[in-house]
């Protein structure tokens, strides 16, 4: 055994028996990741930061059970969770598909690419066309599904070995009218998103067509009930939110959206993050949503455009320390290089219209990065970015000081230039990255 493959062996042997990674000891050691490649199933990579640009990520497995196009994972312990868009269980059925995976390790001698993998564990309908997002909530109960051209989102139940239930819930959404979204956008409810927030309290539903966030309150599978409504302005386009905790009871949401191109900084207080105080609360506080600062992503300011597809913003993340935010920026009306907006930030609830500094950008080399994730590890020393058209991975490098990207470090191509958006790279995430 080499000694990446001894690595490989003491990570998922100690995985089986505590359910947990250690976390990484050395930055030079190999990192893990999982893309979702709509046109051959899901990934599992290697990427070896000693090594050259175009040889540092290694495709280990391809794992061909998560139905058709998968566009979306998340991890949490020793499972993965994916969301395929279509066809689901066959291809009479228009709906999407709910699956979990069991991550595994395996060596042997037909095992020449180094046995690391999932195993399917279970898959269920998503309750609706075009499965784009599926979230899991904070105590592992709960498993949440958005389908974006169905106008649904399904809740179900998850069992302690991972395997899904049957939907206790499929929540329908409707548009009064359409908005002023340009090709199609907003002709019709498009929950991009509906994600548990850090409490596990309250899911909140993102609906790209109906400029609307809905917020649900969350007591486990079978008890999930709208509480409130946000209204946002036309031709927003609200698609994915992150979070950060403040204090035990306030919350930070940023909420990127894609036609206005916009991040929107939100406070939710009487949000219980400390387990013990929520444990032991009957009555939960009411939930107070602020909307504090909306910043471009395309520059400094709050600038927002115009609904006319020109710019897509896609995915926000946060550094691990809390000091940086990150954009992903779609631009629909060149080929070249898309970009990273780059910002510092400040929680000073004294002055939270300035929590979001716009600093600059960088590029993602390559086009249409639909979605991107940080390392897990405490510096957050990379970023891997999946760019949907020209099919390829790149992990960078960055300063944790400046919050800049400094180099290309990693580059793999699935495929040629598919402006048809159904074959490349949809969603990448990094092992280990539940620590955070
Ligand atoms: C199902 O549809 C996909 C995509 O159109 C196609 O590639 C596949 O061959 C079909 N499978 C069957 C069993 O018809
Ligand atoms: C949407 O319409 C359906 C069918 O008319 C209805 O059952 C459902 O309650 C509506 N949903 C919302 C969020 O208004
Ligand atoms: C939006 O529609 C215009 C006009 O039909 C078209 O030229 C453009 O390519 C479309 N943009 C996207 C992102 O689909
Ligand atoms: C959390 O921070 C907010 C804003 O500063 C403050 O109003 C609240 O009292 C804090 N909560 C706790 C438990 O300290
Ligand atoms: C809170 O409750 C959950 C679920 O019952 C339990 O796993 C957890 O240990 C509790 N945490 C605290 C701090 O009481
Ligand atoms: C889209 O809107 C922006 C302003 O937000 C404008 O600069 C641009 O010209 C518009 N593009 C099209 C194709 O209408
Ligand atoms: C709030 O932050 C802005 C931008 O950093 C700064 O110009 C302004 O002076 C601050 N205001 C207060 C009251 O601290
Ligand atoms: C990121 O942008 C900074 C500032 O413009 C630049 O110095 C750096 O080289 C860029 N990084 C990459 C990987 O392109
Ligand atoms: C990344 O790889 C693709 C495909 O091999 C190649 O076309 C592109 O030039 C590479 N980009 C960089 C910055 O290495």
């Amino acid at each position: 055994m080499n000694a990446f493959l001894s690595f490989l062996f003491f990570t998922f042997a100690s995985l089986v028996v505590t359910y947990a990674l250690p976390i990484r000891e050395s930055e030079s050691s190999p990192h893990i990741l999982y893309v979702a490649l709509q046109s051959r199933g899901i990934l599992t990579l290697s990427f070896d930061p000693c090594a050259s640009v175009q040889t540092s990520l290694e495709i280990l497995d391809t794992n061909t059970h998560a139905g058709f196009m998968p566009g979306w994972l998340m991890t949490r312990g020793d499972k993965i969770y994916s969301i395929s868009r279509t066809h689901f269980p066959t291809n009479a059925s228009i709906s999407g598909g709910l699956f979990s995976f069991k991550k595994y390790w395996r060596y042997g001698e037909e095992d020449t690419h180094g046995g690391l993998g999932m195993s399917f564990v279970s898959s269920v309908t998503s309750g609706g066309v075009g499965g784009v997002y599926c979230d899991v909530s904070r105590d592992g109960r709960t498993i949440s599904a958005a389908n974006i051209d169905g106008s649904s989102v399904s809740i179900h139940a998850l069992s302690e070995s991972g395997v899904i239930g049957e939907a206790s819930y499929v929540f329908k959404y409707n548009l009064s009218h359409p908005g002023p979204g340009t090709n199609g956008s907003q002709v019709q409810s498009n929950p991009h998103e509906a994600i548990f927030d850090p409490s596990g309290q309250y899911m909140f539903v993102n609906d790209r067509g109906a400029d609307r966030i809905y917020i649900y309150n969350v007591d486990g599978p079978y008890s999930v009930a709208q509480i409130s409504t946000v209204v946002l302005p036309p031709g927003t386009g609200p698609r994915h939110s992150t979070f950060r905790v403040f204090n035990s009871t306030r919350t930070y949401m940023y909420l990127v959206s894609e036609l206005d191109n916009t991040v929107r900084v939100f406070t939710l207080d009487g949000v219980l993050n400390d387990d013990h105080v929520r444990n032991t609360t009957r009555n939960r506080p009411t939930l107070d949503l602020t909307l504090r600062q909306t910043v471009s992503t395309l520059g400094p300011g709050s600038y927002s455009t115009s609904p006319n597809d020109t710019y897509l913003a896609a995915e926000v993340v946060l550094s691990n320390d809390g000091q940086f935010a990150y954009v992903s920026n779609r631009a629909t009306t060149t080929f070249a290089s898309d970009t990273l907006a780059i910002y510092s930030v400040h929680p000073n609830s004294a002055n939270d219209s300035a929590h979001l500094v716009y600093l600059g950008k960088n590029e993602t080399y390559g086009k249409i990065p639909r979605h991107f994730s940080l390392s897990p590890d405490m510096n957050t020393r990379y970023a891997a970015v999946a760019n949907e058209v020209t099919q390829n991975l790149v992990i960078l490098e960055r300063d944790a000081t400046t919050g800049f990207m400094t180099r290309i470090v990693g580059n793999i191509s699935f495929g040629t230039l598919d402006v048809t958006q159904t074959l490349g790279p949809a969603a990448v995430i990094w092992e280990g990255s539940e620590l955070d």
